[in-house]
């Protein structure tokens, strides 16, 4: 049976570990059947025992799913937050959070190195509906409180670990510059997941993600959430997700919630091959520069340290030929697949300037032209270094 419509219970959040609560919260074996999984409910209404007699708040499939649910209680009781919320992706959450939380005439703080889907979101679509930005460099605090404007800004925007320049933002820092301001800190979690790194508790309001990375982690499914501490900021989302209806549909928050089950031990092997590879690279004549909050010479390293329990499966690293060694390695590896996206269990490549930044070009978000991304996967971490090896030439 779903535990509530609105998620976990607090009390067992915090009795058990993550990996209990990534295996069982958000629902109970089905009382009927005993499934131990939640079913797929492949329904869009709901019967109801005479009008208005809903039975567990079902009434519509846009408003309420059960297989949604459970996937909802799931994320709220990982990133410890009140409650959480599917969307049909990353981009569906953030713009159903800026809607709910601003209107036209807001001004809103942005990473300057943001993923370039959500950097087009701000530019092309809540600029024109009348939403202000200003794009600074979240991992220096003292810009975002330069940029801040007490009483006008609604919300501090920050991912950390950036994409793809692997930039960190002091979560507990920026927390208290936001709340300084009157606004509220939303942390984009995607990169770290939330095996690695759990915004809320160190201050943050409010956190998205693309469930499509690591946690679906198959490269099967896109979706998106948003876990959010407080109930008057859920009020507001939830009427939101239903009002908009960019909701994911039951399959789809069954996979995602499949795949946040083995969240901790994939996280686990992603941080252990992204070590190897680092280790590999930054010994290479071909790499001029590798980028990983885990390297002590990381301008990030020791705010990640304190915030992150391991340093991520995302590794950057610019070519000493320029854009052209970087285009060439991208096409020469095999075991790295060359694809957008990231953090599934297969090892990808890409080049940002050209594939997931392209939409940035030409902005001050543009990325270094020699830069290659890698989503360090799960397979035999030989057989990624022996591939890189090969296709660094
Ligand atoms: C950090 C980050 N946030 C948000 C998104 C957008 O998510 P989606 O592609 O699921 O809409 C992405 C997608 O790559 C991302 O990398």
């Amino acid at each position: 049976m779903l535990s509530r419509l609105v998620g976990v219970s607090q009390e067992r959040q915090h009795k058990t570990g993550f990996e209990t609560r990534a295996i069982h919260a958000g629902y109970d074996p089905d009382p009927t059947t005993g499934a131990v999984i939640p079913p797929i409910y492949a329904t869009s209404t709901y019967k109801q025992d005479g009008v208005g007699g809903l039975r567990g708040g079902y009434e519509y499939s846009r408003s309420a799913n059960p297989t949604r649910t459970a996937l909802e209680g799931a994320l709220a009781a990982l990133e410890e937050g009140e409650r959480g919320f599917a969307f049909a992706s990353g981009l569906a959450a953030e713009d159903t959070l800026v809607r709910a939380l601003c209107a036209p005439g807001d001004h809103v703080v942005i990473p300057d190195d943001a993923y370039g889907g959500t950097f087009r979101l701000f530019e092309k679509v809540e600029v024109p509906w009348g939403l202000v930005h200003s794009p600074v460099p979240v991992h220096e605090v003292d810009a975002v409180r330069a940029a801040v404007r007490p009483g006008e800004t609604r919300l501090v925007w920050v991912e950390t670990p950036t994409n793809p320049l692997l930039n960190i933002g002091d979560i507990e820092a920026l927390a208290s510059v936001a709340h300084d301001a009157g606004a509220l800190l939303v942390v984009d979690n995607t990169f770290a997941s939330p095996y690695l790194q759990q915004p809320l508790t160190l201050g943050a309001d409010i956190v998205v993600h693309s469930t499509t990375k690591y946690v679906g982690g198959h490269s099967d499914v896109v979706g998106g959430a948003l876990v959010v501490r407080d109930l008057e900021v859920a009020e507001k989302v939830a009427f939101h997700q239903n009002a908009m209806g960019a909701v994911p549909g039951p399959f789809d928050s069954f996979l995602t919630h499949r795949g946040l089950k083995t969240l901790a031990v994939r996280m686990e092997r992603h941080c252990d091959n992204a070590e190897r590879v680092v280790e590999f690279l930054s010994g290479h004549e071909a790499v001029s520069d590798v980028i990983y909050p885990g390297l002590d010479t990381h301008a990030g390293h020791a705010v990640a340290s304190r915030q992150m329990k391991r340093f991520g499966g995302m590794v950057s690293f610019r070519c000493a030929g320029g854009e052209e060694a970087a285009l060439r390695v991208c096409d020469r590896a095999e075991v790295f697949t060359l694809a957008e996206s990231l953090g599934g269990i297969e090892s990808l490549v890409e080049h940002p300037g050209r594939m997931t930044h392209a939409s940035v070009a030409g902005t001050d978000l543009e990325v270094p032209a020699d830069l290659v991304r890698l989503s360090v996967g799960i397979e035999t971490a030989d057989d990624l270094i022996a591939d890189l090896d090969r296709a660094l030439g």
